[in-house]
């Protein structure tokens, strides 16, 4: 059985007084995905394609405008708050801002164990609960007595990870919960995250702009751009590369440890307007910036469709990407 199951959720955010057709934000469109036990699933796009607001969706934060969460074969209901949902399913969420989820004027200890102040504990056995979690974390002990303000940016996020893991969560969204960290940390705490869900069971969705490190953790990949999904791989990665030109273009910018192949290679870079999730362009949402856009693309809405069974892709030229782009290049270049 799925752990979680999206279908057709849709989150529209209304501005203002009005609620005319720019004033509504389309955070997340018609989104339909699954989460799997005992899988890593990656949401990488831009600012503003709606990751955190699927991952607050998920977790059970955000109350879906339409569609359906399943958790557990069990559909949510729309009457809870959206904070018991989250309780009641064993979910947590980790964002960037470490520091936003301690309170500073509380030691680490006293954050860290909050989550178990309803489990009966004394003092003397939460105490020990959250020296064994900042252990799992891999920081010192004596950092209990420390406050917030006296920790580094990768012990604080550190701190907040061993948070979520102290109610033995079922699912943690890590909503780019490494991006404010310099690349040793980060190549740190996401070594310790692989780690403690090897010695958990816990499921993680990592949300990041960073295609990279998405890749690093990730079993599967959805890829987002203006609150829709336009590429899913349906099976564990190593099997299907990406297909959609703004996944390629993503995966582009990313350097190739091989010099030799890395000198070869040229970076995809995107010109044209960004469109706006209040006022969505017609047809596919990428036409403005898609490299290998043609006359349908502007036209009539891709929708996201089985392309070689490991990948769903949301493009009506899904697998033509290289000669397409070959050819935009030359006609460019021509006088
Ligand atoms: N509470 C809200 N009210 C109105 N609009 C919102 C609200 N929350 C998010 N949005 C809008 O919804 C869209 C998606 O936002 P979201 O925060 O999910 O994007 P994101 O991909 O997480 O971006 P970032 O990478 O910058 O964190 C954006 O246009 C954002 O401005
Ligand atoms: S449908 Fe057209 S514009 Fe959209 S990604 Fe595919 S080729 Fe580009
Ligand atoms: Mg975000």
């Amino acid at each position: 059985m799925s752990l979680v199951e999206l279908d057709r959720v849709s989150v529209h955010f209304s501005r203002g007084q009005r609620r005319t057709r720019s004033d509504t934000v389309h955070a997340l469109d018609d989104v339909t995905l699954t989460i799997n036990p005992g899988e890593v699933l990656g949401i990488v796009g831009e600012s503003g394609c709606g990751k955190t607001t699927l991952g607050r969706v998920i977790v059970g934060l955000e109350r879906p405008t339409s569609g359906e969460v399943v958790v557990r074969g069990v559909k949510r209901s729309r009457n809870q708050r959206p904070g018991a949902n989250a309780r009641n399913d064993g979910f947590q969420m980790v964002y960037q801002d470490a520091a936003g989820s301690l309170n500073p004027w509380k030691r680490i200890g006293w954050s860290i164990g909050e989550p178990l102040q309803n489990e009966g504990l004394g003092k003397t056995e939460r105490r020990r609960r959250v020296t064994e979690l900042l252990d799992q974390v891999g920081l010192p002990g004596q950092m209990i007595d420390r406050y917030p303000g006296e920790l580094s940016g990768g012990q604080q996020q550190r701190a907040a990870i061993a948070r979520a893991l102290a109610s033995k969560p079922r699912l943690i969204v890590l909503d780019e919960a490494v991006s404010s960290l310099d690349m040793s940390t980060q190549a740190q705490v996401l070594n310790l995250l692989k780690d403690l869900a090897d010695q958990h069971p816990v499921n993680y969705v990592f949300i990041s702009h960073d295609i990279a490190a998405v890749d690093f953790m990730s079993d599967r990949v959805a890829v987002m751009y203006l609150g829709k999904i336009v590429e899913l791989q349906n099976s564990a990665k190593g099997t299907a590369p990406l297909l959609h030109p703004y996944s390629i273009t993503l995966r582009s910018a990313v350097p190739v440890p091989d010099p030799v192949v890395e000198r070869g290679r040229s970076r995809i870079v995107l010109t044209g307007p960004v469109a706006s999730a209040s006022d969505l362009p017609s047809g596919c949402r990428f036409h403005t910036r898609c490299p290998i856009a043609q006359p349908v693309c502007s036209e009539e809405e891709p929708v996201l469709t089985e392309h070689q069974l490991d990948t769903s892709v949301a493009c009506h030229f899904a697998g033509e990407f290289e000669h397409l782009y070959r050819r935009s290049s030359n006609s460019k270049t021509q006088p």
